[in-house]
């Protein structure tokens, strides 16, 4: 048995209908009475199946590169949704760069197969990068060319106007430095204009591979801000890195790969819940006492407590944390404040790391 949900052509309400493979099925809308059939199709396993993977704009399949005898990534198989921002998280020397590379044809798999918006990368590679920016990890550009000059440079490698290329020079913050050499460029204005390069065209699928290595606090902050605005707009986001706390914000979903394998992927509330990572309860206590913690630790379902100073850093169930601030103070504590704190992807990527 099937189901799908339908909108009602005249009244727009939904209608839930259950059927077998190949079935037609009579409908009337409960609201506005109109009549109508459904029919199910025949082969309903493969219909899932093509009807989830057209919204898969990369797709990898058992991906592996050797270097040599040294395996770099092996059997690596994942997708990024249409429209979603996945991040690709890893310690230096992961596999990162290297599945990056594969993906986009720059460096050939020893086995595998990518195809992003359906097309092929080894025998389709025009097709595939049609609608791909990219942010290398190693962002160059010509050191004796503007910023402005170079980006006329990509503009016509890309059969893109070149009338797009100052609006972006001003998007990322570099408009006093359009007609600067890039030479003369410090890291973060480079990997700004590299920013620039990779969403010339507006491309539907931007590759951005660690954009914030190299960036002081607030260059961080503006790529982050740059991503979620893309994103806004409809275009899907592979990102890498290894700094966790940076992108955790951004990305719906996250891969995590460690010595080339894939080793946890879903959404970054579902990982901590499968790893069972109890959330952070920090509570300030103005009488701190030794009776106070011993009060706490007996509490079920407390995992771990921490002290700094007058507050009590306290890993416990989200049930748990009603009755840790009662027996505190029945033991005669007062607390002055109260905070939890979600598992971060950090402790999520520790776990999962860890060797
Ligand atoms: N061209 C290469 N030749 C040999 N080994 C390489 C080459 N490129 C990368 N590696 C090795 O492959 C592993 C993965 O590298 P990389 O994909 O760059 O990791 P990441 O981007 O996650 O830091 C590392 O151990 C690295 O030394
Ligand atoms: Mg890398």
């Amino acid at each position: 048995m099937a189901t799908r949900t339908l909108k009602c052509p005249k009244c727009k309400t939904h209608i839930t209908v259950e059927g077998e493979p190949g079935e037609k099925v009579d409908l009337t809308c409960p609201s506005c009475k109109k009549k109508g059939f459904f029919t199910f199709p025949k082969d309903i396993q493969k219909f899932e199946l093509d009807y989830g993977k057209s919204n898969r704009v990369i797709e990898v399949n058992n991906l592996s590169k050797a270097y040599g005898a040294f395996t770099a990534i092996e059997n690596l198989t994942f997708h990024v949704k249409k429209g979603e921002v996945f991040g690709f998280l890893g310690p230096n020397g992961a596999g990162k760069t290297t599945t990056i590379k594969a993906i986009l044809g720059l460096i050939r798999p020893s086995r595998g197969l990518v195809k992003i918006n359906g097309f092929d990368i080894v025998h389709q590679i025009k097709q595939a990068k049609q609608h791909v920016g990219y942010l290398p990890e190693r962002v160059a550009f010509y050191d004796n060319l503007t910023a402005l000059q170079n980006m006329y440079f990509y503009a016509e490698l890309k059969n893109v106007s070149k009338e797009q290329c100052m609006p972006l020079i001003e998007e990322f913050g570099l408009k006093d430095h359009a007609n600067k050499r890039v030479g003369k460029f410090s890291k973060g204005m480079i990997q700004r204009l590299g920013m620039a390069r990779a969403v010339l065209g507006n491309p539907q699928i931007l590759i951005l591979d660690e954009p914030t290595v190299g960036l002081d606090p607030r260059g961080v902050l503006d790529i982050r801000e740059k991503i979620k605005e893309v994103n806004k707009k409809g275009v899907s986001v592979f990102i890498s890195s290894h700094i966790l706390s940076e992108i955790q914000e951004v990305c719906n979903r996250v891969g995590i790969i460690n010595k080339g394998i894939i080793v946890a992927m879903d959404s970054v509330s579902s990982l901590s819940q499968q790893l069972q990572i109890k959330p952070k309860l920090s509570i300030e206590i103005t009488n701190i006492s030794e009776k106070i913690i011993d009060a706490v630790k007996k509490v079920k379902d407390v995992d771990k407590i921490n002290r700094n100073g007058s507050i009590l850093e306290i890993f416990c169930s989200a049930e748990a944390r009603a009755k840790v601030v009662v027996v505190i103070e029945k033991a005669g504590g007062i607390v002055v404040n109260l905070q939890t704190k979600d598992p971060s992807l950090e402790e999520i990527f520790m776990k999962f790391t860890e060797r």
